[in-house]
């Protein structure tokens, strides 16, 4: 095969969702289907149980399944599939903004009796964001469910998107009798008893009378359904659902196997293969001869007797070669990679090759860190990778004086990982965490004990936002940190960061030094 077609022949997605409406039991059903697994049940839910927070082992143990699931390889007709998992809770969203810089295209779950939830609403502006092409599944059908076209007009209005429906259910809840495949002119019933094996029937033409042997009275509300259906929505065109303007959706049954496999030949066919990547330099095609990628996650110490870490890399151009020399530009140092992992089937294997599109396990001894850029030689920065904006702040204190240099390290990796952010305030020398929820800081304490042998402790400090700010003009900057020295910190790169106490002092901040950007993450 070609290199043009191995990168051609990649489909890397992401699946996402509010908690509970399905992607778990969607991510397994399409698992199935490209005989990844043999068993349904075989990929344990990482979200972590509502209400169980202070269930360390539960964090570890997910820890645990979720780097074996982080990233799901596999053949399916002649596509090879890389879905990268994202973690269901919200206080790890920011783990799922990263992860979905390395996809190409996303399916969102939705759940037909809730509709559009709010973490739905987030996740969408985060792929709105970057333009990522997004299908809509409506899962749950076997339930009760909301009016589909109610359904439609919610997705439109709230995730801010056009959508077409590709199928159309027949029914819901007790009475759901399938669907009507519009994208390849199809029926497929339900029978709850047999998970979705059932063959699809060819229906070109719906008026057919036949139809009514199938469903029965529901044959003429389909009609109807149908007709509003291509009297509403343009026909589908693939254009504007790559350009991100417009959802495909599908209805189905996830946990009843029903509609996935639609979902999932639909997919192969009109989602994209990688796609050009953008750094601070220049555009990056996937089909250039040099090597280029970034690391977009890093797992540490997941066996406590090695301390190991997993830089995730996405590879976005070239073609990725096992024992080669790679250069990390942030460092300047160029290290050989000599055990690099794909993850096939959920399970861990050393690759020799890997193209555009997959992503490679590279064994790290702490020469890593989020956002990376990793290339043959051409120095280049790549960009769009978030930082999120912390919303909690905590003091992190020493609660072991003989820990001390313990305790350093287990912040400086953790830091690392992306858990959380870390500044030190130019005033008084403490140490800050900052966090997007608080399980965060709950994960932090747990695994600097078990995995670094310290023990902090964090102390409350009122902060509103911490903001990374800019100028051109070195004397008004100077100016600023003068005046506000007290609430002067550094991030851990060593850029400058306000630290502001309340909207009201922030806003202040900003009437008063109008020359000064106030950034709230700290990619900008
Ligand atoms: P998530 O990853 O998006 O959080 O959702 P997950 O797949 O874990 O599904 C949440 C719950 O919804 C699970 O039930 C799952 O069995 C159920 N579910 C998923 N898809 C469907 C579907 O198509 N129809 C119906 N009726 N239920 C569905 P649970 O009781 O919370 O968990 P479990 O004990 O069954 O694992």
């Amino acid at each position: 095969m070609t290199f043009q077609e191995e990168i051609k022949r990649r489909r890397t997605f992401g699946i996402v969702s509010h908690p509970d409406a399905g992607k778990t039991t969607l991510t397994e059903k399409l698992l199935l289907f490209g005989g990844a697994i043999r068993v349904a049940g075989a990929v344990k839910s990482n979200k972590i149980k509502k209400g169980a927070t202070s269930d360390f082992m539960e964090i570890e143990r997910q820890r645990g399944i979720s780097v074996a699931t982080s990233v799901m390889g596999f053949e399916y007709n002649s596509y090879k599939i890389n879905i990268l998992d994202t973690p269901g809770h919200q206080d790890f969203q920011e783990d799922t903004f990263r992860t979905l810089t390395a996809v190409d295209s996303v399916i969102i779950v939705i759940d037909a009796a809730k509709g559009v939830e709010p973490q739905t609403e987030k996740l969408m502006n985060v792929c709105r964001m970057r333009k990522t092409p997004v299908i809509v599944f409506v899962n749950k059908m076997d339930r009760p469910a909301q009016d589909p076209f109610t359904l439609m007009d919610e997705i439109e209005e709230q995730l801010k998107i056009k959508v077409r429906p590709l199928s159309w259910p027949i029914n819901n809840g007790p009475d759901f009798k399938g669907v009507y495949n519009i994208f390849n002119k199809s029926l497929k019933l339900f029978k709850p008893d047999i998970q979705g094996i059932e063959e699809r029937i060819k229906f070109e033409d719906i008026s057919n009378p036949e139809l009514e042997n199938y469903i029965g009275d529901d044959a003429e509300i389909l009609r109807e359904e149908l007709e509003l259906v291509e009297g509403v929505y343009p026909e589908y065109d693939n254009a504007p659902y790559l350009a991100g303007d417009l959802a495909p959706v599908f209805f189905g049954s996830a946990l009843y196997n029903f509609g996935v496999q639609e979902l999932l030949d639909a997919f192969v066919e009109i989602a994209p293969s990688p796609r050009p990547s953008f750094t601070e330099e220049r555009e990056i095609n996937p089909e250039e001869n040099g090597f280029t990628g970034f690391v977009f996650k890093i797992h540490a110490n997941i066996d406590p007797n090695h301390r190991s870490r997993i830089a995730f890399v996405k590879i976005c151009s070239g073609e990725f070669e096992r024992n080669k020399m790679y250069k990390n530009i942030r460092l300047g140092k160029s290290f050989r990679i000599s055990s690099p992992t794909a993850f096939m089937a959920s399970q861990k294997e050393i690759v020799e090759f890997a193209y555009p599109g997959d992503i490679v396990g590279v064994p790290d001894t702490g020469n890593f860190i989020i956002g990376d850029t990793l290339t043959d030689g051409e120095v280049i920065h790549f960009k769009g990778l978030p930082s999120f904006s912390p919303e909690m702040f905590r003091y992190i204190e020493n609660a072991d004086p003989m820990k001390s240099k313990q305790l350093r390290k287990g912040v400086d990796q953790l830091m690392d990982e992306g858990v959380a952010q870390l500044f030190t305030s130019q005033f008084n020398g403490r140490q800050i965490i900052g966090t997007v929820g608080q399980l965060q800081f709950e994960v932090i304490q747990y695994r600097l004990e078990h995995e670094y042998n310290a023990k902090c402790r964090f102390e409350p400090i009122s902060m509103h936002k911490a903001c990374w700010i800019e100028t051109d003009d070195e004397d008004i900057l100077t100016e600023f940190k003068k005046r506000k020295h007290q609430k002067m910190a550094k991030d851990k790169l060593g850029r400058d960061v306000f630290m502001a106490d309340s909207k009201f002092i922030l806003q202040m901040a900003q009437d008063e030094f109008k020359d000064i950007k106030f950034h709230f993450t700290s990619e900008f």
